[in-house]
């Protein structure tokens, strides 16, 4: 059989805020297969990058003060760095807002265009006459039209569940200025989605997708489907469509282009052809993973758009459930919305790359992270069965053998048994049935361990540490621990480094299930994964809730940009007080001369603000302990200007004085927005 060659893809996580667990679920799932595809011998590339378009992304900028390209940039790296973290083994790992994409999202568009498949037409929409911008359906808040509940979004009610349009809300706001939206129309460019409904229905049902996933795609496509629009007017962060100036293009159309863009920035500096993958009748094999939220993303307008416009379709697209944790939807209130990187900073990733192993399957069923399972998994089956074997063999090899495994093992039957099951696992690993792979490994480890307890080297060893059964059962004990080792390869990727130093081979494939080790040197035993701390998953916990400490009432998690930070105050208006009570409070512009963080205190910033100059003409400096260390990085605050509440009482702190404090919003976390003025302001002038 020839070599397969395969594409892989993870989902592109929005550039505007961190990795978090879910996201590791999803490429944990794909790289297990990933490296399982690559220890079987095939060519198998994996790419990703991040999904940097989109209003969210503009306001966010806007609202740090920076550009849209310096924070994706600033993004990408820490995104890349969680991955890197939970040995996520990319091949490339690219942006939506490249070269590379621009060049294919517009050539398929004029692809789709020529074809007739673009219709231009006029619609009405919401537009924030005071940010000047029209506004998508969760930027709009008002009175459930059925219901009256007041504060529902744009498209639906949370307590009634009613759908509607958001020109139908009573009361309507716009969540990001909070003036009253008016209707205006313009222009919307939309791919002709019916059209593909026969195209569609077949693609569908030929083993593209798993069966859960193609009853429900079917429902849609009885009812019928709805032209698809793909543009959004000015102010955008995105790419201009061509022969369509003040139109960009939505961030839906271009972000799978971008698993094309990824991997054209890497035939650029590789072998790899960019055709061999992406042109129709290629012997290659393509694969998206992604969550059950975005298939009809990637079941629907993808391969629509792609064999419009002259590509292959996916081989496959796989769909993942969501993440749970403590069998409650990730929260930031609850603190069981865990950032990667706040999870790297305290557990060992392959806890939690093995954990995942153990509970996923082929479908789309929610993953509960339930930490005392998630430490009972780790340390019984890793710790407790897998480790256990080689530690309790190696010394015995080391002492009485000179690290010489037998030429003979004791148990021939044990190890045929650990090696017929290879077929069966990998059947499992391919199917993506990883629990199903991981249980047939764990039983193979409790026959390897009933095996040496029954054989009790120890005792042998007592009266002749050189008794040669001693050196044939733990080589039996050894084996297993190495055949196991294999298997376990795709999901513990440093474990088997660490595994592979200790046996004293070169790095295991799959095909090493194949063989034995015997009367061969093995290396001193070291320390391959040590049980899970439980003070380590507490301080995980809390460093996750402090993360969003002040954020009682904040947004549940960020899935996509149709929920991201609407910086709406949730908080009740606070009792009304007199006009000269608020002048009391100097408000100033300040400028950040300099941004530093504090050693020992996890939440704070320490800022250096110029207020310009004072009536004796001397500059005037505040030193001020901020607690906005979770939502900005010292280097992007450097210069820029906010506002200080500047007559506050000095206070002390554990780090020093703080005079004054600088204004900031929003739920907190990562979403803490510092107050900057427009252009004009300088720095000493008093707000009123
Ligand atoms: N940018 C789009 C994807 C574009 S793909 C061409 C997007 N981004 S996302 O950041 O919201 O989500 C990225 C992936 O993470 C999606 O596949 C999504 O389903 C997955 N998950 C996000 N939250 C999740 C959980 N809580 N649990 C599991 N996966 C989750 O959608
Ligand atoms: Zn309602």
């Amino acid at each position: 059989m020839s070599k397969r060659k395969i594409l892989v893809t993870s989902a592109l996580p929005y550039a505007n805020g961190p990795i978090h667990l879910g996201h590791v679920l999803e490429a944990v799932q794909t790289d297990i297969w990933v490296r399982f595809q690559r220890l079987r011998g095939a060519d198998c590339v994996y790419v990703c990058a991040d999904d940097a378009h989109g209003t969210a992304i503009m306001l966010r900028a806007e609202g740090e003060g920076i550009t849209p390209e310096q924070l994706i940039d600033r993004v990408r790296s820490e995104h890349k760095a969680d991955y890197d973290g939970f040995l996520i083994g990319f091949d490339n790992y690219h942006s939506t807002h490249s070269p590379e994409n621009r060049h294919y999202s517009e050539s398929i568009y004029k692809a789709l265009r020529d074809n007739n498949r673009i219709n231009v037409r006029t619609i009405k929409q919401l537009f924030d006459p005071e940010k000047q911008l029209f506004l998508a359906d969760r930027f709009v808040k008002g009175s459930c039209p059925k219901c009256r509940t007041p504060d529902q979004y744009g498209d639906n009610c949370e307590a009634c569940g009613a759908t509607y349009s958001p020109a139908d809300l009573i009361d309507p706001r716009s969540t990001l200025s909070g003036a009253t939206p008016v209707e205006r129309e313009s222009e919307h460019y939309f791919f002709r989605l019916p059209e593909f409904t026969d195209m569609l229905k077949t693609w569908t049902r030929s083993g593209t997708l798993q069966a859960q996933v193609a009853n429900k795609l079917s429902e849609w496509l009885d009812a019928g489907l709805q032209e698809w629009d793909i543009s959004r007017d000015a102010p955008y962060f995105g790419f201009e469509i061509p022969d369509a100036p003040g139109k960009y293009f939505y961030v839906w159309l271009d972000a799978p282009i971008g698993y094309m863009a990824s991997f054209q920035n890497l035939c650029d500096r590789s072998d790899y052809r960019f055709d061999d993958y992406w042109k129709p009748g290629s012997d290659t094999e393509l694969y998206h993973f992604i969550g059950k939220d975005i298939i009809n993303f990637h079941a629907l307008f993808w391969p629509a758009m792609l064999s419009d416009a002259g590509y292959r379709t996916p081989t496959a697209v796989y769909a993942h459930g969501f993440m749970t944790v403590n069998g409650k939807k990730m929260s930031k209130s609850r603190g069981t919305f865990i950032n990667a990187g706040t999870y790297l900073a305290h557990l060992d990733p392959e806890y939690l790359r093995y954990f995942l192993a153990s509970r996923l399957g082929a479908g789309v069923d929610d993953l509960d992270l339930s930490f005392d399972e998630f430490s009972h998994k780790v340390n019984a089956d890793l710790v407790g069965k897998v480790v256990n074997i080689a530690s309790r063999c190696a010394g015995f090899i080391a002492r009485g053998f000179d690290g010489q495994l037998a030429a003979q093992p004791s148990n021939p039957a044990l190890l045929a048994d650990c090696q017929e099951a290879e077929a069966e696992i990998a059947r499992a690993f391919e199917q993506r049935e990883y629990h199903k792979a991981i249980r047939q490994i764990m039983a193979l480890a409790d026959k390897g361990n009933q095996y040496i307890a029954e054989q009790q080297p120890w005792v042998l060893a007592k009266q002749n540490p050189q008794d040669p059964l001693v050196q044939s059962v733990c080589t039996t004990g050894i084996n297993v621990f190495r055949l196991l080792m294999v298997y376990l390869k795709p999901v513990l990727p440093a474990m088997a480094a660490k595994a592979e130093a200790f046996l004293n081979v070169t790095p295991l494939t799959w095909a090493d299930a194949g063989s034995l080790l015997i009367a061969h040197r093995i290396n001193a035993f070291t320390p391959l994964i040590t049980r899970v701390d439980p003070a380590s998953i507490d301080a995980l916990l809390a460093a996750s809730r402090a993360e969003v400490s002040d954020s009682a009432n904040s947004p549940e998690p960020i899935n996509s940009p149709e929920r991201t930070s609407s910086p709406v105050a949730k908080d009740p208006i606070a009792e009304e007080i007199d006009f000269n009570d608020f002048v009391k409070v100097d408000l100033r512009i300040a400028r950040i001369v300099s941004a530093s963080y504090v050693d020992g205190a996890d939440k704070l910033l320490q800022l250096s603000l110029d207020l310009g100059l004072g009536a004796d003409g001397q500059p005037i400096r505040r030193n001020v302990f901020s607690g906005i260390r979770s939502a900005y990085r010292p280097e992007d605050l450097q210069g820029r200007l906010t506002v200080l509440a500047a007559n506050l009482k000095p206070r002390k702190m554990k780090f020093g004085l703080s005079e004054g404090m600088v204004l900031a919003a929003g739920p907190g976390g990562s979403e803490i927005w510092l107050l900057s003025p427009d252009q004009g302001a300088e720095p000493g002038m008093r707000i009123l």
